[in-house]
């Protein structure tokens, strides 16, 4: 049993020991289809660093995969990148069996682990620019504050040019493969583009500080080796460059219609709000939400120009499904979106207007007035419908040019 997790070594002075979880298919809230990995490494230099640990039921494949390499007495530092669960979880475990010397994390990764851990151990913080040496290894801590926590920091390994950055530039993807190299680059965009837009998008503003920070600093890392997914090494600047992207919120044709429906009467006014916006020059894509996942959603709207929302009323309200999806966005705060609501009702016509002051909230350019239809669409709903996807469109593209 000891034998089978072994480190994976990937660089003269680093190994991956963290763990993958092949089975998870909900990270609080956000689809993991594809699951995802822990990462957590060891810096051996004369002295030995662990950075991040992995979720709590993972401890043992961490362990075995230290064990393969070194014994795990002979850490003397766990540096805390971040002090989320799924990086966290393990710690008190981790510390009881390593005993290290220092337990390191950002001043507000100290906070952060002493109301997770109540105590279980002492942190000592380090400041934004202060070094470590291991003996011929310099480690750089670089607090990157909300990125996508309050404690979220850095760690730069300076002899080798490896950055580790904790949840930034990773993405949920269980593979047997560590590096970037060894996948589909189409596939890597996709799923780190999906992590952007549902963990870092509302701290936008901050990835665009972060981004010209590195640059001031001259960082140039070779690898980038995130807390999730595959590690950066055959072109690091790569997702420097996708997130330099992501973080200017740049509208683009796309137009995302989002819907759910009782007896089909708002599915097809949803193919009609489509047409409209297909005629008005954008490149509509319907989302049923009984097949679509909210993080999915926020995926997709990520690259967008438009969003719109179509609902049923049920019991004076807007269908569950759409009020959690509003809720979600709304959280994630993607500006710069023009967009308008329809819907289907019986006897009580509420859910346009409580979707309307939703995308309000949201800041979203109201296109149009909202469509409504009793129980089922007549011709004059469904081309009023096809004018709000025309005048979103006209919307989209006048701020496109
Ligand atoms: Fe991977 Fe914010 O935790």
């Amino acid at each position: 049993m000891k034998q089978i997790f072994q480190a994976l070594k990937i660089s003269e002075k680093v190994h991956w020991v963290g763990a993958v979880d092949w089975k998870l298919r909900d990270f609080h809230g956000y689809a993991t289809n594809r699951g995802t990995s822990y990462n957590a490494y060891l810096v051996l230099g004369e002295k030995i660093a662990l950075l991040d640990t992995v979720k709590a039921p993972f401890r043992e494949e961490m362990f075995q995969r230290i064990s393969s390499l070194i014994e795990p007495g002979e850490i003397d530092y766990i540096i805390s990148n971040h002090s989320e669960m799924d990086h966290s979880g393990c710690l008190p475990e981790a510390v009881e069996i390593i005993r290290p010397e220092k337990i390191l994390a950002s001043k507000m990764g100290k906070d952060a682990l002493e109301n997770h851990f109540r105590g279980a151990f002492q942190v000592t913080a380090v400041n934004d620019g202060e070094k470590l040496n291991l003996g011929a290894v310099t480690l750089k801590f670089i607090e990157t504050r909300m990125l996508h926590w309050p404690d979220s920091m850095f760690t730069f390994f300076e002899e080798e040019g490896i950055l580790f950055s904790q949840d930034a530039f990773g993405m949920h993807l269980a593979s047997s493969e560590r590096f970037d190299d060894e996948f589909d680059e189409a596939l890597l965009r996709q799923e780190a583009a999906k992590y952007y837009a549902n963990i870092l998008l509302p701290f936008s503003p901050l990835v665009k500080k972060l981004l010209e920070s590195l640059n001031q600093m001259n960082l140039s890392p070779k690898m980038i080796a995130p807390d999730h997914g595959p590690i950066w090494r055959k072109n690091p600047n790569k997702i420097l460059e996708h997130y330099s992207l992501w973080a200017e919120t740049a509208v683009s044709r796309k137009a995302v219609v989002v819907f759910d429906t009782m007896w089909g009467s708002t599915a097809k006014m949803a193919t009609a709000v489509a047409e409209g916006l297909k005629r008005g020059g954008l490149n509509p894509l319907l989302m049923p939400l009984g097949a679509s996942h909210r993080s999915e959603v926020a995926a997709e709207l990520l690259e967008a120009g438009a969003l719109l929302v179509g609902s049923p009323t049920i019991n004076g309200q807007m269908f569950p499904t759409v009020a959690d999806l509003l809720t979600y966005l709304k959280g994630l705060k993607r500006p710069n979106l023009v967009g308008g609501a329809f819907g289907s009702h019986g006897w009580a016509n509420k859910a346009v207007k409580q979707i309307e002051e939703s995308l309000t909230e949201m800041k979203v350019e109201i296109a149009g007035e909202g469509v409504t239809a009793k129980y089922v669409p007549d011709e004059e709903a469904l081309q009023k419908c096809f004018e709000l996807g025309l005048k979103t469109a006209e919307k989209v593209l006048a701020g496109i040019k």
